[in-house]
């Protein structure tokens, strides 16, 4: 069994760490100007600009089942699905407001079906709720706030109640939790409690816990979900951490306790969240699985990002980077799921340019070849620990030699405890190739 423990936490996250990796789906209004999810506030656009929008949304190819299937495939095992992000637009038909797809030319419940697709291609299921809401009236002008530029913008918040917008959020999140059947996770995004303008601007604060009257918000959904799997961006801490858009180089730890914690980073094929046209900086098929590889050798779970266009369908660039995982997680899985972070007792043999993780078990380790040495790859202190080796993706046997057995390589000075491995001198046609290596 592993030796690593991480911090308990009220909602289930065994079944998480199990399972590592996710697909997060940021879809809203924001796809159509497809420049970015923050665009309203970027450009400070007014609300009758953005309505365009809302006037046109439509997205005719919309087939939920298809971004199920692809995650599927992709060896994804759960989804996060923003059923409302900064811009205030529900991707649900909630009763309290109506900013919402069922009143634009959408006309359907965009959430509902994504949860019954997901969940029939075998999926655990999450909804993504901005705390952030651009277009509620009570939600109060601060540093992020497209209005925060206006003259007026002071005498504007004079009517604004945060109260009633924290009720408006319980009243949603209700929806969410009771319309739509067992939901794992509840992503709420993000809280920048002491963020604050400059100069002229320096009134403009931001908000957190007592804004969002976080401690009641997550009562209500641990009251109407238990078990479910909560972030940490409410400004309280929860069941899980949220390194976004770049690699820890450590397990995640409680800063107060230094317990290992459940962690999740989320990453973007391209930089975006929202559909982003003119986006050129994707990542290379190398760097994503790469991601993937890093994250669960230090203990956490990827959750991939893809933002669909307007019309509601994957573009080829996306669907082109779900393949990359698609093609390496058929023959590789097994170094994903129910694997961690290798004892700290193995990671010193961990060779250069490798990642290990360690099967829950502890019977297993996998060997991660980021750049691909050829002939022998050596692993100090393993050689009486490993009963037998092969190339995960095709089975095929790795033959085993001990330090002591070392006459066979001309010039080098291994310790008798050294397994060498003995591997052929072409790489196999595997982005990331693994070993599998059976412990004793
Ligand atoms: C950020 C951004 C946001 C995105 C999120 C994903 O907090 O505000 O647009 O949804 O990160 O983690």
């Amino acid at each position: 069994m592993s030796s690593y423990i991480t911090r308990k936490t009220p909602g289930n996250t065994e079944w998480f760490r199990h399972d590592r990796f996710g697909m997060f789906i940021h879809w809203g209004l924001y796809a159509m100007p497809a420049r970015h999810e923050w665009v309203k506030t970027l450009e400070l656009m007014p609300e009758e600009h953005y309505q365009r929008y809302f006037e046109r949304f439509d997205p005719d190819l919309y087939d939920a089942r298809d971004w199920a299937r692809r995650a599927r495939e992709a060896g994804m095992k759960y989804a996060v699905l923003t059923a409302k992000h900064h811009e205030g637009f529900c991707m649900f038909d909630s009763q309290y407001t109506d900013y919402k797809c069922t009143n634009t030319p959408a006309g359907r419940d965009l959430v509902r079906e994504y949860v019954e697709a997901f969940r029939a291609e075998g999926l655990k299921v999450g909804f993504y709720y901005s705390l952030i809401d651009w277009h509620h009236p009570h939600f109060t002008i601060d540093v992020h706030h497209p209005r925060r530029n206006d003259p007026d913008a002071r005498q504007q918040n004079e009517g604004r109640d945060m109260r009633i917008y924290a009720q408006y959020m319980r009243d949603q999140v209700t929806e969410l939790l009771s319309n739509y059947g067992k939901i794992d996770i509840l992503w709420f995004d993000f809280s920048y409690p002491d963020a604050h303008g400059e100069g002229e601007q320096s009134w403009l604060g931001g908000k957190g816990r007592n804004d969002w009257e976080s401690e009641k918000l997550i009562a209500l959904a641990r009251r109407l979900q238990p078990g479910i799997i909560i972030d940490n961006r409410a400004d309280l801490e929860q069941d899980l951490w949220t390194p976004e858009q770049f690699q820890p180089t450590e397990w995640c730890r409680h800063e107060e306790t230094g317990e290992l914690c459940t962690w999740e980073t989320c990453q973007t094929f391209s930089g975006s969240w929202g559909y982003h046209r003119d986006e050129q900086t994707w990542k290379s098929p190398e760097m994503l699985i790469r991601m993937l590889i890093n994250t669960v050798a230090l203990g956490g779970n990827l959750l991939m990002n893809v933002g669909p266009t307007a019309r509601g369908y994957l573009d080829d660039r996306a669907c082109a980077a779900l393949q990359v995982f698609a093609d390496w997680m058929k023959y590789n899985s097994r170094s994903i799921y129910g694997c961690t972070m290798a004892e700290p007792d193995l990671l010193p043999a961990c060779p250069q340019d490798c990642r290990f993780t360690q099967s829950e078990d502890g019977k297993r380790l996998y060997l991660h070849l980021m750049a691909y040495p050829f002939a022998y790859l050596n692993l100090p202190g393993l050689a009486d620990r490993v009963e037998y080796a092969q190339f995960l993706h095709d089975g095929s046997e790795i033959i085993l030699k001990k330090g002591s057995e070392q006459s066979f390589i001309h010039g080098s000075a291994l310790s008798a405890d050294t397994l060498i491995l003995k591997l052929p001198h072409v790489k196999p046609r595997v982005i990331v190739p693994v070993i599998e290596l059976f412990l004793k």
